[in-house]
């Protein structure tokens, strides 16, 4: 578990003001977004003829790139203060766009990747869809960004960031969670945003809905994919990583938005209300492929999450003092976050038959 020197790196990305947004994605931390590589060959061998009548259509309706004018902007783009706004707040909010870019461009990466060693049509079409997608939330992102002066250097990232090997299907689980919970994340703020307009501070979000389509899209491709061989969503072993996969990425999430109070003060949201409605539409979506999901009503579950939010706080805290109390205030904080997060991950999960049928359309 590497936790990075935060305060240092922190003094960095923050000079006289300015943001060094290039610096905050490249950093490598247990809760920042990952680039990732895997076995590619492994994937490219999936033979998809299990689910091919699925296959095909979501296939074609990537092929028909529905939101191929979306990422524009428009009128409805409204240029904001960025020099205005609250200190405390514009920090928040870079480090969201920061971040929310990072995991894109991420996807890109991993996704371009791909295509580009793949011999497998099946596989490399796909893939193809999926970079083109997340090249283009990526560079929205950073429009956003560049707004404020302030756009990552997504060239020096590639080159730069350390990547995160993972097998094939770490990838399968990883990956099919971020895109259905990027799904979540987005249509919740956006639908949020609706019934609030008075708390959408910046345009972006307008354009969430058919975007968080695009996430939905991939996200079903990675069922399907899963859906190709059933040792992987079936096996017991597959199940505690599948159990290990929802958890962290749960949890992470929670410490992560937390780390955010401005931002989403600004938004008119409660993170705890937030994070469990994103946590719960990603449950019931993830029905189509995970046989099994957290139980996110335990009694155990939001205590313990906030015990690992603490104990993180307190981690970074520690950091910051430095020295040898420093150290060993961080090994305490630490143990105590490895207890939560065994504490959350013994939870007894919920299961189900899954569907014969993996594919959803977008509902929330
Ligand atoms: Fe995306
Ligand atoms: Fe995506």
């Amino acid at each position: 578990m590497n936790m990075h020197n935060s305060a240092h790196d922190e003094l960095h990305a923050e000079v006289a003001g300015q943001f060094d947004t290039t610096a905050m994605a490249t950093e490598t931390t247990l809760l920042n977004p990952r680039f990732y590589t895997t076995d590619f060959d492994e994937i490219d061998r999936i033979d998809v003829t299990p689910v091919r009548k699925e296959w095909d259509a979501l296939l074609a309706q990537m092929k028909s790139d529905p939101n191929k004018g979306h990422f524009k902007k428009t009128a409805d783009w409204n240029q904001i203060d960025w020099e205005g706004m609250e200190p405390g707040l514009k920090r928040e909010f870079i480090d969201f766009l920061v971040s929310s870019c990072t995991a894109e461009f991420s996807g890109c990466v991993l996704y371009k990747e791909m295509k580009r060693r793949g011999n497998n049509p099946d596989i490399c079409e796909l893939f193809s869809y999926m970079s083109r997608d997340e090249a283009r939330h990526a560079g929205f992102i950073n429009d956003a960004l560049r707004e404020a002066g302030v756009a990552v250097n997504l060239g020096f990232l590639t080159k730069a960031k350390k990547y995160t090997y993972f097998r094939p299907k770490f990838i399968y689980y990883a990956t099919y969670l971020s895109e259905k919970i990027g799904y979540a994340r987005y249509i919740t703020i956006y639908r949020h945003l609706e019934a609030h307009p008075e708390h959408r501070f910046h345009p972006i979000f307008k354009w969430f809905k058919e975007w968080c389509n695009d996430e939905f899209s991939h996200g079903e491709a990675f069922a399907l994919l899963m859906k190709t061989d059933p040792k992987l969503t079936q096996s017991f072993v597959n199940k505690l990583w599948i159990k290990f996969f929802l958890t962290a990425v749960y949890s992470t999430m929670w410490v992560r938005d937390h780390a955010r109070p401005e931002f989403h003060k600004a938004l008119g949201v409660d993170i705890e209300w937030y994070d469990q409605e994103v946590f719960r539409k990603t449950s019931t979506i993830s029905r189509q492929i995970f046989p099994i999901e957290l139980d996110i009503d335990h009694p155990r579950w939001k205590p313990r999450l906030r015990a690992m939010e603490a104990a993180f706080r307190d981690m970074d805290a520690a950091k910051r003092q430095g020295g040898i109390v420093g150290r060993l205030k961080g090994w305490a904080a630490g143990a105590r976050a490895t207890l939560a997060f065994a504490a959350l991950y013994t939870i007894p999960v919920k299961r189900h038959a899954l569907p014969a049928s993996v594919r959803l359309e977008p509902s929330y």
